[in-house]
């Protein structure tokens, strides 16, 4: 394996031939990407107390390249918005002060980064929330136990309350504030996290908004919400800064739609309105955290009704984002697992070279080293057993 490395570095050196399609430039806004390999939102558990640390200056700037695009994990937008043990938000100006080195990191290695700004509404404990109280939701209705997205372990779930009429303004404003509070962190945009069974979700999809004021019932009525956030988002900041992220598919956390189809193309065509930067979305075949089915939809609709960038995500290797790139079933695709492990994964990928397997173990643990900023670069792999067969 050393001379097969060896061999792809020497490569590195020789004249260029044309890039794969995933390597190519791409203008996404005034932003000029030189590639389409984007870091998907990755929670990573490791910013004690809701602060970000330092060794996420490393991580980020290790996965960072000239013209790449990341995005942050998910940060919170207010003290009700956790639901998991050390991850960062962006609510005070104590974390929005810790982000600032994470962000210049980045920036100085030429590349662009948006905030992943959350909400995770049901998907909580009240160990989370501000004198214990029930974390908040669209709805009364509980979440049973679930799975981690590790595999490995339970989450338990304190029932919600459901948010009164005239307290949704406040949420709504709790997500303006965090993207203001991003780009004085120094952020270049901010991504709202609509996907995954969070907040947003739990009141766009029927299976679990069960309201009946004006932000529940009808399809427009599920989406008001998540329009409003959208709305007050670029209000604050600028529609060239703001994406979104999308699983209209997906039935994370117990959160599903009898008609995803319908409610992927409404926001679509509604998020058309406010003229954002990107619409970024999860793949149907990604049913269930990490696992990826056959699946008989498709995100082509959504992409043709999209008139800015269109982000694809979930289960993707090398050839599929290949593909898809040159086939235009997007204009860039953002990859979780493979990145993780993989802090150079775009080079990896204009060599066709191997790429270091992901441990799931180390996923979640707060470790600020292990299984975060210890996977290997290709110029520095030294052994067989970090390194899976070509993906
Ligand atoms: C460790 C881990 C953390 C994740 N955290 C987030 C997150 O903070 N926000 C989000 O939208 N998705 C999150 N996801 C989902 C990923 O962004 C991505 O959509 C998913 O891993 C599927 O893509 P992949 O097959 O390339 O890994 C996470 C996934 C993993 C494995």
């Amino acid at each position: 394996m050393k001379v097969r490395v060896k061999a792809l570095i020497d490569k590195m050196a020789a004249p260029a031939e044309d890039p794969i399609p995933l390597l190519t430039p791409y203008k996404m806004g005034k932003f000029n990407l030189s590639h389409r390999v984007v870091l998907a939102p990755l929670t990573r558990q490791r910013s004690y107390g809701n602060v970000p640390q330092p060794h996420a200056v490393l991580y980020y700037s290790q996965r960072a390249s000239d013209g790449g695009l990341l995005i942050a994990e998910a940060t919170g937008v207010s003290d009700t918005a956790q639901g998991y043990p050390q991850t960062p938000g962006i609510w005070t100006k104590h974390q929005v002060q810790a982000w600032k080195p994470i962000v210049d990191a980045v920036h100085a290695k030429g590349a662009i980064f948006f905030c992943q700004i959350w909400h995770v509404g049901r998907v909580s404990d009240s160990v989370y929330q501000p004198n214990g109280q029930a974390p908040i939701s669209s709805t009364d209705k509980p979440l049973t136990p679930q799975i981690r997205s590790n595999g490995i372990d339970v989450a338990q779930f304190t029932p919600p309350r459901r948010l009164r009429t005239d307290e949704i303004p406040h949420i709504v404003n709790d997500f303006r504030l965090a993207a203001r509070n991003a780009i004085e962190a120094g952020f270049d945009g901010v991504e709202i996290h609509g996907a995954h069974g969070y907040l947003l979700e739990q009141f766009m999809k029927d299976k679990v908004n069960d309201r009946t004021d004006e932000y529940g019932g009808s399809l427009e009525n599920r989406c008001r919400f998540a329009l409003e956030v959208v709305e007050a988002v670029v209000d604050e900041i600028g529609a060239d800064r703001v994406g979104i992220r999308l699983s209209p598919f997906a039935e994370y956390a117990e959160c599903g739609d009898t008609n995803p189809k319908q409610l992927g193309h409404y926001m679509v065509n509604a998020l058309n309105k406010y003229g954002i930067l990107y619409c970024h979305m999860v793949e149907p075949r990604m049913k269930t955290v990490g696992e990826k089915t056959q699946c008989p939809h498709s995100l082509l609709p959504m992409r043709k009704a999209f008139n800015g960038t269109f982000i694809a995500a979930g289960g993707y290797d090398r050839e599929d984002g290949i593909n898809t790139v040159a086939e235009n079933r997007a204009d860039l695709v953002a990859y979780g697992r493979w990145f993780l492990a993989n802090p150079d994964l775009p080079k990896r990928f204009s060599l066709n070279a191997p790429l270091n397997k992901y441990n799931r173990e180390t996923f979640y643990i707060s470790d600020p080293v292990l299984g975060y900023t210890d996977y290997p670069f290709l110029d520095e792999e030294t052994n067989d057993v970090a390194i899976e067969g070509r993906n």
